[in-house]
């Protein structure tokens, strides 16, 4: 299995450019499903998750082919709707596939998702908006069947602002009869880049990035060509590492304005970040002030996914600060093995109070989770010392070759799959 042993205390500079998103490109890669002929997707980034939907894909008879950054994907040829059950395990993103093989097909089969180290994720509003729109869903010995003739427009308004619900919802739509609308629909980036994506194939959406999105079905869509949006959360995990290292770092293909929230506390903590265009300059020095509390939310909220990050830079941050998760439950994996680092944190339930202290000290830790993983290489970048980071394939679910895009930036990182004494040597 592979670890990272990564020396702290080296600054990042220079300039990079960030992947395209993840989160964007699973739900377009299974929108595909309802185009017509070669629809060709660009940027697609070259993680886990991604080679797990082209697999399913591929299962379900679809002509994928992925070169670089490039997929172009044929899904004439589909000739069955259940999703195997060992790639849905791998990916609970495998949902994405319930809204577009049900609207083309009339039915889909898949394994009921289960929970994960974050917390319970269920998919009810999934689910019941699926039903608001005609779909007959059958639960039963782990699976979820799901039928319609076609899918009729409806009016859906969500409980919570889910992101995954509104973009099942979103694609199940499309091809419904009549007009559907998602009020109290989840108004990520992502969600106007699939929102985008749809529409080039023909879909009739408005609204996307606000909270009621209005959807006119159509008969049926086309092919094209669509480069998706750069990943917000590997922008944002490169501003903190910088930050954390005190470094001076060009972030090259961002939208500043998805990133607003973040950009306002690494301000508050004395950070300088400078937006131009697709840029964001990040630049930092000496000791970082902690901020008063910081609260996950939905967009335009700060994001739960750089939650665990950005704990890593208030470690070191002078004062107290505060963070509170209200997305996810069980979102605090991250603090036991900043704790092994030095950080001095105290928990209660969703509540992370911080103390600032001068400087971590390696040590060697796990990822639980994927940005779990990402807190801990930021930890380590920063920290006095040789910090060995375990079960580095959380990381590679989300970000492309994390090392090396952090080693182009000075900072020693080495991945290593080796027996431990072994490596610690190599990586002198
Ligand atoms: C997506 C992102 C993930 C991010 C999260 C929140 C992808 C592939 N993943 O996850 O990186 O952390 O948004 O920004 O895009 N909920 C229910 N019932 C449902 C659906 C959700 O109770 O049917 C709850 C969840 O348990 C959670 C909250 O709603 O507490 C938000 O979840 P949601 O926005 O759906 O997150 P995901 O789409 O799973």
């Amino acid at each position: 299995m592979a670890r990272f042993i990564i020396d702290g205390g080296h600054r990042l500079n220079g300039s990079i450019r960030v992947h395209g998103s993840k989160n964007a490109a699973l739900p377009i890669l299974a929108a595909v499903v309802m185009a017509q002929g070669e629809t060709v997707i660009k940027d697609v980034p070259r993680l886990d998750d991604v080679f797990v939907m082209l697999e399913i894909l591929r299962s379900l008879g679809a002509k994928v082919a992925f070169h670089k950054n490039e997929v172009v994907i044929d899904p004439t040829f589909i000739h069955t709707t259940d999703v195997p059950e060992d790639l849905m395990k791998l990916m609970r993103s495998s949902i994405f596939l319930m809204g577009p093989l049900l609207a083309r097909f009339q039915s889909v089969k898949i394994s009921k998702p289960g929970g994960c180290t974050i917390g319970s994720r269920p998919i009810d509003f999934h689910l019941k908006g699926l039903r608001m729109l005609g779909a007959e869903i059958i639960e039963r010995h782990g699976y979820i069947e799901c039928r319609a003739e076609r899918l009729q427009g409806g009016s859906i308004f969500l409980d919570f602002p889910s992101v995954g619900a509104t973009e099942n919802l979103l694609m199940a739509s499309v091809l419904a009869e009549g007009e559907t609308l998602i009020g109290n629909a989840a108004r990520e980036p992502e969600i106007r880049d699939l929102a985008a994506f749809l529409n080039q194939l023909g879909a009739r959406i408005e609204g996307a990035g606000e909270d009621t999105i209005v959807v006119h079905g159509v008969p049926k869509l086309q092919s094209t060509e669509f480069r998706v949006q750069p990943d917000r959360i590997v922008a944002g995990t490169l501003l903190i590492a910088s930050a954390m290292t005190r470094g001076h770092v060009e972030i090259q293909n961002v939208r500043p304005t998805d990133l607003t929230a973040v950009i306002m506390k690494l301000q508050e903590t004395g950070v300088q970040v400078k937006p131009n265009h697709d840029i964001l300059e990040v630049r930092s020095q000496g000791m970082l002030k902690a901020v008063e509390r910081l609260q996950t939310s939905p967009f335009p909220g700060f994001p739960t996914d750089l939650q665990a990050p950005f704990m890593s830079l208030l470690t070191v941050a002078k004062g107290t600060s505060i963070i509170s998760e209200t997305i996810f439950e069980d979102r605090f994996k991250h603090v036991s093995e900043l704790q092994r680092m030095g950080a001095s944190i105290k928990v209660d339930l969703r509540t992370a109070f911080i103390r600032g202290i001068p400087e971590l000290t390696g040590a060697a830790v796990e990822a639980t989770d994927l940005r779990a993983g990402a807190a801990l290489v930021i930890a380590g970048l920063g920290a006095e010392g040789r910090t060995i980071l375990d079960h580095v394939y959380h990381i590679d679910r989300g970000y492309e070759a994390m090392e090396l895009q952090l080693r182009s930036l000075g900072a020693k990182i080495l991945r290593v799959q080796d027996s431990l004494e072994r490596l610690e040597a190599q990586a002198e």
